[in-house]
């Protein structure tokens, strides 16, 4: 199928995970893509197994110049950017008693400015270029309820929902439609690092927070990259032209809003 054929995504963190399965998804809907991160190696890496309808671009989302750049440099390669979805992110745990001052400054640079910031430079794009384009977050089903251990990524993920909403809000004006999908729990090197830090914190053997969490997903078992893919080439179709400001949980039955 070809749903997105002739258009330009922007994806950041796309060099491993779920982003390397949406822009693999995209490039098989007929759309070229720009597979943006800060592990520059491995998102070249990612390009050259796709083809030429992907381009490595390296992006910090904490920092204004390599958003600017790496914004710049997808549209000189591919043109107009028709489809920006915010994906990178990192997790961190900890009791509320130990969180650090510059580990959650670090999280809600990543998670929630560079989301916001990015944002900000591909809308003003698409705005100068009448482009009406399709802005896509990822949030969480930690965005949804508080975590003993997790305050804040939870945090994070509840904020990029608000911000979904409110630049869904504002930036339907302009044609283009921001939602969000809420992913519940997807195995990769992500969940890797999740059951590290239970690991760490509970005192559990490595692997056990993932059979635990496996076990509790209704659908009976933990998601894979490729179960969150159809939504993310919905969202990104005509078909979803009249959903504005929205998060969709996708998550085998883990989250009921
Ligand atoms: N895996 C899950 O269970 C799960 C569940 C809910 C939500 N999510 C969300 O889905 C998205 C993708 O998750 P994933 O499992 O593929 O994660 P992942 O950790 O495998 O991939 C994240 C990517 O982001 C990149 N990145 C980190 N910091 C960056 C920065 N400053 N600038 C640019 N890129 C940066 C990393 O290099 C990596 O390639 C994230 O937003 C995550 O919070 C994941």
């Amino acid at each position: 199928m070809t749903r997105l054929a002739g258009k330009t995504a922007l994806i950041t963190g796309a060099a491993r995970g779920i982003g390397l399965a949406f822009a693999k998804a995209y490039v098989a809907e007929g759309a070229r893509v720009a597979i943006a991160d800060i592990d520059v190696q491995r998102a070249k890496e990612a390009a050259e197994e796709i083809g030429a309808a992907a381009l490595a671009v390296e992006m910090d989302v904490t920092r204004q110049s390599s958003i600017d750049n790496a914004v710049d440099r997808t549209i000189e390669h591919f043109g107009p950017i028709d489809i920006l979805i915010n994906n990178a992110a990192i997790f961190t745990a900890a009791p509320i008693t130990e969180i650090e001052r510059d580990d959650y400054d670090r999280v809600f640079a990543i998670n929630v400015a560079g989301a916001l910031f990015t944002t900000q430079a591909v809308a003003r794009h698409m705005i100068e270029h009448g482009t009406k384009g399709r802005i896509i977050n990822m949030a969480s089903q930690a965005g949804r309820r508080g975590e003993p251990l997790v305050a804040v990524y939870c945090a994070s993920k509840a904020a990029i929902i608000s911000l979904t909403q409110s630049a869904g809000l504002n930036l339907i004006s302009h044609g283009i439609n921001v939602n969000a999908i809420a992913p519940g729990v997807v195995d990769g090197e992500h969940w890797d690092g999740v059951d590290a830090f239970f690991a760490k914190h509970e005192g559990k053997p490595p692997g056990q927070k993932k059979r635990e969490v496996a076990a509790a997903v209704p659908y009976g078992r933990m998601g894979r990259a490729e179960d969150l893919t159809g939504m993310a080439v919905f969202l990104a179709s005509d078909e979803a032209k009249y959903i504005v400001a929205q998060t969709y949980n996708v998550d085998g039955g883990n989250w009921m809003s």
